[in-house]
């Protein structure tokens, strides 16, 4: 084969690289029905007046040493020497829907392993880069990114802010003259900025134009970058972000960027998620499709720090009754844990609130067919502890400095040998005494001074996360985990590739989360979301929701329930037992179907739904977040379907639906398909629509569709 010019292609995608004699990417977009490699020379630019006498290529590294005056893809220096790298191609090696190039700068004696890898169903591309020190002075790295160029029609960005109770906020930037970035330094991958952003035609959107969309897959530090360079080209990169002094490599010592994750589509965010979907379902999901996701109930917002275990069972009960299929006792179990502000650390039993240990609890829990969870948060530590009594030096910290506390506690050093190795043991005996077969593992607070033996060390904590988790596996593979951190604090594809589910946000209001898990549905598919029916009040915004408004919200997602079934009243009782029922039936199209989000010109109403992968029934659901703009709710054109079958339409859930004739309400006569079921062709449904009923601010329904 050309090493050249290399192709990497699938169903849809195509990526074309040049090798030699530095390795730059040339083109990543659709698929090409016809190819030759001569056909990039199409492409040899001009070299305009008044710059270098050189034509620029975007190379892998983005070398500044050849004259690449934007952000580099690579910076760090030997003492100041070597501080200016430039790579030549000195071997590349193809394989099946991968190559791996290596470059070398023989004066900084300096390698560069760079492997992408094209998902041949997918279309996803991974890349990664490994840099290696062959001189036998320490070369000190500072950065080390990922760069892919994207064409110049990208003039949109999205990435996602948030903050605790507000995950995965959308927002857009236009692409002009100067760039976009974003950082977080907070020691994970972090509520405020997820580390994954999508650049695009202008105005992109759900169903329309074309998107590049790039992920992070690192639960640590982390810089994104989208950049219009001064001639017009275009930029995106991803990198993990070290802090002063993090990085040294030794004479053979190598440093690897986390692997990059990047889709195109051509047709809409719709296309990215799907690929991004399908990929991880194919390739990083712990959890076969036959390994059904369970109903969880979890005990936080039920009974906080009030244990008691007679208490706890008679939960157990109620649970089981509704349909609950795993039980999980939540932060509180273990000693000196009667608030937050007090025990974290202390990974032994409290044997006060639980005389005669957890195993009457499991196997009560167990009787009514029901698996047992536990919550713990390892890499924490309460000033008010017995393990920081005895071991103040174990908090990841600089000496000499005052640590302020987050939620009254500090983080342990795992890069100290005898902490990882207290929690590994800690770890074992609640996993090995206890049949416990899932763990809810949180993280509450962010990194300050993350000192190691005095220098900082984020990058390696993150590691030392991954490794202490991936020994867990190996030792208890039965064992399945949650990624919590304050909710959504530590939502990547580096911990997804680790554990089995993510709590998406400490927020349970059915309004917000209509949002939040939007926003994490770009990347994620619905049987990794944790989504939650709360209480009628919520907790975090005191706002009231009907049973049916959160019912449908926590739908989709992998189902829980989080509060006290045994203070529930009836009315709420007979609600989660319906909602857990309709999700057991419709589980297996939530859970290996498509998502779609579809585009409503009335942004007050949010569509989204899941299409069988055979395309002959789909779920729909319509939420109306507030009043709508409109005196009528318009039609959902449904995508996804297929144009020459026949599909029944009909109504699956309907809590809020009624008319009034008189005094308030939304509706005096309903669209006539809710009146009764109809048929209606594929073409038509995709193309005219279907008209939507008139509902009331916070609220929702389900659309069933079946091919007859
Ligand atoms: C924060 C988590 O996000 C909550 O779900 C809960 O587990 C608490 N911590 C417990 O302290």
């Amino acid at each position: 084969m050309n090493s050249e010019i290399v192709r990497l292609t699938s169903t849809d995608t195509d990526l074309i690289i040049r090798c030699h004699p530095f390795a730059e990417i040339l083109y990543w977009g659709p698929k090409l029905v016809r190819f030759s490699p001569e056909d990039v020379a199409s492409l040899q630019r001009p070299v305009a007046n008044g710059k270098l006498d050189v034509d620029l290529p975007l190379t892998f590294a983005m070398e500044y040493g050849r004259g690449q005056f934007g952000s580099p893809g690579i910076e760090g220096h030997s003492d100041g020497y070597h501080a200016a790298p430039v790579f030549t191609t000195t071997k590349v090696d193809i394989k099946p829907g991968a190559v791996t190039v290596t470059s070398e700068d023989e004066l900084a004696a300096l390698q560069l392993i760079s492997e992408l890898r094209l998902d041949a169903q997918t279309g996803v591309l991974q890349i990664r880069h490994t840099l290696k020190n062959l001189h036998h002075r320490p070369w000190q790295l500072h950065r080390l990114a990922v760069t892919l160029p994207v064409p110049e029609h990208a003039v949109e960005a999205m990435a996602f802010h948030g903050r605790w109770l507000r995950e995965f906020q959308p927002h857009r930037v236009r692409l002009e003259h100067g760039g976009f970035i974003q950082e977080s330094r907070r020691g994970r991958s972090s509520h405020e900025y997820f580390p994954a952003f999508v650049v695009g035609d202008a105005g992109f959107s759900e169903q329309r134009g074309a998107v590049w969309g790039v992920h992070l897959g690192w639960s640590g530090n982390h810089r994104l970058r989208a950049d219009v360079k001064t001639d017009g080209r275009r930029v995106v990169q991803a990198e993990a972000l070290y802090l002063p002094g993090e990085i040294s490599l030794g004479e053979g010592e190598s440093c690897s960027t986390p692997w990059v994750y990047a889709a195109f589509s051509q047709a809409g965010l719709n296309g990215m998620s799907q690929a991004y979907h399908a990929f991880l379902r194919q390739s990083l999901i712990r959890f076969s499709a036959k390994q059904t996701r369970p109903v969880h109930l979890n005990t936080w917002e039920g009974i906080y720090f009030d244990h008691d275990p007679a208490y706890i069972m008679q939960m157990a009960s109620k649970a089981a009754e509704i349909g609950v299929e795993r039980f999980i006792i939540d932060d509180g179990w273990f000693r000196g844990r009667n608030h937050d502000q007090a025990g974290l650390g202390d990974w032994y039993l409290d044997e006060q609130k639980y005389p005669e240990g957890l195993m009457p609890i499991i196997e009560h829990v167990k009787s009514l067919g029901m698996s047992f969870g536990i919550w713990v948060e390892p890499e924490m530590i309460n000033p008010d502890s017995d393990l920081f009594r005895l071991h103040p030096d174990w908090v990841l910290q600089l000496p000499g400095y005052q640590q302020p506390t987050g939620r009254y506690q500090y983080v342990l050093d795992l890069n100290h040998p005898d902490v990882f190795d207290y929690l590994l043991a800690r770890l074992s005996w609640l996993l090995s005494e206890h049949p416990v077969e899932y763990i809810k593992w949180d993280m509450n607070r962010e990194l300050v001074q993350p000192g190691h033996q005095g220098k900082l060390a984020a990058d390696a904590q993150t590691h030392q996360f991954y490794r202490l988790l991936d020994e867990l596996n190996r030792r208890f593979p039965h064992v399945e985990i949650e990624s919590c951190a304050s909710g959504g604090g530590r939502i990547d594809y580096g911990v997804l590739e680790r554990t089995q589910r993510f709590w998406v946000s400490d927020n349970n209001d059915a309004l917000e989360r209509q949002a939040i898990q939007r926003g994490m549905s770009y990347f994620f598919p619905p049987e990794v979301m944790g989504q939650h029916i709360g209480h009628r009040r919520c907790h975090a915004t005191q706002r009231q929701h009907s049973i049916g408004f959160r019912g449908l919200t926590a739908l989709f997602g992998h189902m829980g329930i989080e509060l006290d079934p045994v203070q529930s009243d009836e009315e709420e009782l007979h609600g989660y037992r319906h909602y857990i029922q309709l999700h057991k039936t419709l589980r297996p199209l939530l859970h290996g179907g498509t998502t779609w989000r579809v585009d409503m010109p009335d942004d007050t109403i949010q569509v989204s739904g899941v299409v069988s992968q055979d395309q002959t029934c789909a779920v729909f659901m319509m939420a109306q977040l507030q009043m709508l703009n409109y005196s009528l709710a318009g039609k959902v054109r449904f995508p996804g379907l297929l144009p020459e079958a026949q599909y029944e339409v009909s109504l699956l859930d309907s809590p809020e639906i009624k008319t009034v004739r008189e005094g308030g309400g939304t509706m005096r006569e309903l669209p006539s398909w809710l009146r009764q079921p109809m048929v209606v062709s594929g073409d038509w449904l995709m193309q005219a629509g279907l008209a939507l009923p008139v509902l009331a601010p916070e609220s929702a329904l389900l659309i069933g569709l079946k091919q007859v």
